[in-house]
């Protein structure tokens, strides 16, 4: 009820008459003043003025399920959106609603979570009110090979969505770090359950450092959020309808190739490494060489003296040879 009152408020401009209301939510005065009511309570300010309706003047910074089916304009993510106050990974909850039957689409997001994950066995410093921590159901008909580029989709979404929004230089870190001014603001963890030659399902895991103010003495040095570097307004549930909106839009394009040749143009032009010399800290054998953008497969081209080697994400990290890009 409380979505469908938002929905309400924020689809019409300017007042909308609580007989309005009524007829659309087909409930009574008495319901929609409750809703109103609840609202207020939880921090939307709402002008009531007689004979003229309800007026919806702010929204705080608020990531619930009712705020993101609210303010939903995507097509086919997020029918489904489960929401938990805590939890312990938002990509663990979105295996197990996998297993549960949900659909493509559906995802999960966490006010905090308890044991957030990162890639390679770290853990995600995931603070309430700081972040944004959700991950995406897909049943995709591609490849398990192909699911890697998934990761690529994500980070495109994100680098755009933040760019769009806050007018930020948000930059990606091969395959799976968004940069601002150097340091890193997201991370995505892909994960997929699997046959030899077909999905189950894969999760997209996507960590967003929003309004952290300071990070783990570990990872500081490489760790900031979009308030540190100078973003404003920041509403997480837009945010979050944001990268949704992009990554439909990316998807679109990878699924009709089942790769992602139709981005490399725009994934490179984001790229912080391009054509810089960068560290492939390859378990087998590091190396060093000049990162020349992905190819149509999402691997990153990196030239050495013996040729071009193609970098498959993997458990692959790269780095600047300075630092972290
Ligand atoms: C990384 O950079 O190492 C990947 C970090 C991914 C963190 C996100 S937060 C939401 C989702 N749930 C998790 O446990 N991890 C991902």
């Amino acid at each position: 009820m409380k979505a469908e009152i938002l929905a309400a408020l924020r689809n019409k401009k300017g007042y909308v008459s609580g007989q309005e209301l009524c007829e659309h939510l087909g409930v009574s005065r008495t319901a929609v003043w409750k809703g109103i009511q609840k609202l207020k309570s939880e921090g939307y300010q709402i002008e009531a003025v007689s004979n003229k309706g309800y007026c919806l003047i702010s929204s705080p910074d608020v990531v619930s399920a009712e705020e993101l089916k609210s303010i939903r304009k995507t097509v086919w993510i997020g029918k489904k959106i489960v929401y938990y106050d805590a939890t312990d990974s938002t990509n663990i909850q979105a295996k197990h609603l996998a297993e549960e039957g949900y659909p493509h689409g559906t995802y999960v997001v966490a006010g905090r979570q308890e044991a957030g994950r990162g890639r390679r066995g770290r853990s995600w410093e995931s603070p309430e009110h700081d972040g944004i921590f959700m991950t995406l159901l897909l049943r995709p008909d591609i490849r398990p090979k192909e699911a890697p580029m998934l990761t690529l989709v994500a980070a495109m979404a994100v680098t755009v969505a933040v760019r769009t929004m806050y007018q930020l230089p948000a930059e990606i870190k091969w395959p799976n770090d968004i940069v601002l001014h150097g340091k890193k603001i997201c991370g995505i963890l892909t994960e997929m359950s699997a046959e030899i030659d077909s999905i189950h399902y894969v999760v997209v895991g996507i960590g967003i450092n929003v309004s952290n103010q300071q990070f783990q003495k570990s990872i500081a040095p490489v760790a900031t959020s979009i308030a540190l570097e100078g973003g404003r307004q920041i509403y997480r549930a837009e945010l979050i309808e944001a990268v949704w909106e992009q990554f439909e839009a990316y998807y679109d394009i990878f699924f009709q190739t089942r790769d992602v040749s139709g981005i490399i143009e725009a994934y490179n032009s984001y790229l912080v490494n391009m054509d810089k010399q960068v560290r492939v800290l390859d378990p087998k054998e590091p190396f060093e060489g000049i990162a020349r953008g992905i190819n149509g497969q999402g691997e990153l081209m990196v030239e050495t003296e013996s040729g071009v080697q193609l970098v498959s994400s993997g458990e692959v990290s790269v780095r600047g040879v300075y630092g972290y890009v």
